[in-house]
């Protein structure tokens, strides 16, 4: 009989994944599905076989009493999504990323898991991918290359696309560091297709300064430099760590090399979308009812997410002033939209 049971809110493209997995988790059980679209909803409890669905969230909740919900929405209702999970006794909310687009959705987010003690787990799922799960990767960046001065990180996705994806990971290499600055620049704004819910700059480029002189080239913009025989958007996302004794290239999906100091070749290894995406998904997913029971903290539980957010907003605010900022940052609302209107580039 599974501990755990799972209601699903949002039966779009993104959802596949979380429902696919499933069937390979030991106690945890999808009870309910929700949509506001009947099709959608429809879609998915025949597919998957799922008892019931609902078109009213807060229906779901009440009649459901799910211990976990997947909120696998498009970003803009986060903090009500979560007030109604916390208010129904939700244990904890898997949230697809971006887990907030504005600093006060971020701030709001923190009030409900502070006042509630809901949970909140974020889908950057490729923590669990077994080379950085285990280690492999954050043990090299950190024990075998020396000194490392230099990373350059780069997506094809704007930066609450694939940004914070691309955060996410450096920060666990860099054994969860924060950055100490930043200094970035954007252009071109508009809110169309993807952009209209992932709403940020198409183009941002920030220098970050980590801890230990740690510098970082991040870079989000379509133009960026892409992981060669790649095709779409999201699978272009790849790292160059330099250090003092080696150093160290990494993709999402066409593998990683390092070599350093006296090797007379790079040792490859395994970095593969199309072979780890779904089981970094399982072994995301299991890990939030492991939490449950008393194992460890998730690895993308919520203050981790929050300083990848936090990390993106300093940048937008470095934008914002034309200047180096210090961070944290103390980037408002309003500074976001007038930012917004600054580098707009659609039609109003
Ligand atoms: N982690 C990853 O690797 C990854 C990959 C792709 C997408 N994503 C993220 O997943 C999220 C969802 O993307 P998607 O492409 O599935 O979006 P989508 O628009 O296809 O699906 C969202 C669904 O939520 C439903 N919905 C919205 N509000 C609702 C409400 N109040 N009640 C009931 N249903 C509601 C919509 O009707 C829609 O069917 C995005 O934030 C995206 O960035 C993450």
């Amino acid at each position: 009989m599974p501990n755990y049971r799972s209601l699903l809110l949002g039966c779009g493209a993104r959802a596949v994944e979380h429902m696919d997995v499933y069937p390979q988790l030991r106690n945890m059980e999808m009870v309910a599905v929700c949509d506001l679209v009947e099709e959608r909803r429809e879609n998915y409890r025949t597919r998957y076989n799922v008892p019931l669905a609902f078109a009213d969230y807060e229906t779901a909740l009440a009649e459901v009493k799910p211990d976990i919900v997947h909120a696998v929405t498009l970003p803009g209702h986060r903090i009500w999504e979560m007030e109604c999970a916390a208010k129904a006794g939700v244990k904890v909310v898997i949230v697809e990323k971006p887990m907030a687009i504005t600093p006060s959705e971020v701030a709001g987010l923190d009030r409900v898991v502070r006042e509630s003690g809901l949970k909140i787990v974020v889908n950057c799922q490729r923590r669990y991918f077994p080379q950085f799960c285990d280690g492999t990767i954050s043990d090299i960046v950190r024990n075998k290359l020396g000194e490392v001065y230099l990373v350059r990180a780069s997506a094809k996705g704007n930066m609450m696309g694939m940004g914070p994806h691309l955060m996410d990971l450096l920060m666990l290499f860099l054994a969860e560091a924060q950055p100490e600055a930043v200094w970035a620049m954007a252009r071109d704004w508009n809110e169309t297709s993807y952009q209209s819910t992932h709403r940020a700059p198409q183009s941002m480029f920030a220098q970050y300064w980590f801890p230990g002189g740690v510098r970082v080239l991040f870079d989000c913009d379509p133009d960026a430099l892409g992981t060669p025989g790649e095709e779409s958007f999201w699978m272009h996302l790849h790292y160059d760590f330099l250090g003092s004794k080696g150093r160290l290239y990494l993709t999402q999906n066409k593998g990683y090399w390092y070599q350093c100091e006296g090797m007379a070749e790079p040792i490859h290894g395994e970095s593969s979308w199309d072979k780890q995406g779904l089981g970094g998904q399982r072994d995301f997913t299991q890990a939030v009812a492991d939490w449950l029971d008393g194992g460890a903290p998730h690895l993308n539980r919520f203050e981790v997410s929050k300083a990848v957010v936090d990390a993106l907003h300093g940048a937008l605010q470095s934008v914002y002033e034309g200047r180096r900022v210090a961070l944290p940052h103390t980037f408002t609302d309003e500074q976001w939209e007038e930012l917004r209107q600054r580098l707009w580039t659609g039609e109003k």
